[in-house]
């Protein structure tokens, strides 16, 4: 497990990662942060994925919250690599987060110390190894996806999280794994941390990004898609064609590529890994694993 995090440009032990009980982002949820992943080749070097890429939202979600860090892209970045290599982990997860700090309660945030930190640890297969090839059943949730003028969906705000987890959490109680959220005009949006795709006769839809973060995974199969001559729509979708879709999967950072098996217990296609999302989801793991050459610029070496 790892023990070295990095707070306000020092390297900590866990231990002295102690956190103010004022802390302004653990009463309100105002801050930011990123999920990240580091995988380690068959060669035994270990890359970061899209390090770049989840840096640079990282800053535009601290932008869009009017808040400033006073450490550059590139500091993040090495800081980031740091952070991984000093933890040992060779498949690990990396949360670079932006909070505020302990200056004083109440909602005016104006001049106070904004505080950034990065933790590694070990995060294996979020649904666990057999949903990656079974899939996962998931319910449409009661709960929707706030409007991007409640809660920018550019941005991966700490508070917006809330939404996520009690639409998760209901999906658990209800005997399912995960939860798709619709937008506040009814359409999908995404799952409660996981953007997601609809195949249906040969063709991949995802909803466009008004109402869904701009996932990194995301981009990754639709580069994947296109490499693939897989037809790509980026358009409203309704919730009877996940019912009817052929296939349909969840993607993210920390859950990969998680195919859908069930939605309502609505059984889809034939109710196990489909083949559009056999390619994408193999070609993924091949990707991040630094075994396609082409997809090799994605890659940060630690
Ligand atoms: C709400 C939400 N949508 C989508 C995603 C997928 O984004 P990414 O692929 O960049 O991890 C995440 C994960 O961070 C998320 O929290």
């Amino acid at each position: 497990m790892s023990n070295t995090y990095w707070l306000d440009g020092e390297y900590i032990k866990k231990e002295q990662s102690n956190i103010s009980a004022l802390t302004h982002t653990l009463h309100y949820g105002l801050g930011a942060f990123e999920g990240v992943r580091c995988y380690c080749s068959d060669e035994g070097e270990v890359n970061i994925f899209r390090l770049q890429d989840h840096t640079n939202r990282l800053l535009e979600s601290v932008k869009i919250l009017g808040l400033e860090v006073s450490y550059s892209f590139d500091e993040l970045v090495e800081v980031q690599k740091q952070v991984t290599k000093k933890s040992n982990l060779k498949n690990a997860y990396l949360r670079p987060i932006v909070f505020l700090g302990s200056d004083r309660l109440g909602l005016d945030i104006v001049g106070m110390d904004v505080h950034v930190m990065v933790v590694c640890q070990e995060w294996p297969s979020y649904f666990g190894k057999d949903a990656i090839e079974k899939g996962i059943d998931v319910m449409v949730s009661s709960y929707t996806r706030a409007h991007p003028n409640s809660l920018m969906t550019k941005s991966k705000i700490c508070g917006g999280y809330v939404n996520g987890i009690l639409a998760h959490d209901q999906a658990k109680k209800n005997g399912y794994q995960e939860a798709i959220l619709m937008d506040t005009t009814g359409f999908v949006a995404e799952g409660s941390g996981q953007n997601i795709f609809l195949v249906k006769d040969g063709v991949l839809l995802t909803p466009e990004l008004t109402c869904c973060l701009n996932g990194i995974t995301r981009k990754t199969v639709m580069q994947i898609a296109k490499d693939n001559d897989i037809e790509i729509k980026e358009r409203l979708i309704t919730r009877d064609e996940l019912y009817t879709a052929d296939e349909i999967f969840l993607c993210g950072t920390a859950v990969e590529i998680a195919p859908v098996k069930s939605v309502d217990k609505t059984s889809i296609g034939k109710g196990t890994r489909g083949e559009v999302t056999n390619l994408i989801q193999s070609t993924y793991f091949d990707c991040v694993k630094g075994k396609i050459e082409k997809y090799n610029s994605w890659l940060s070496r630690v």
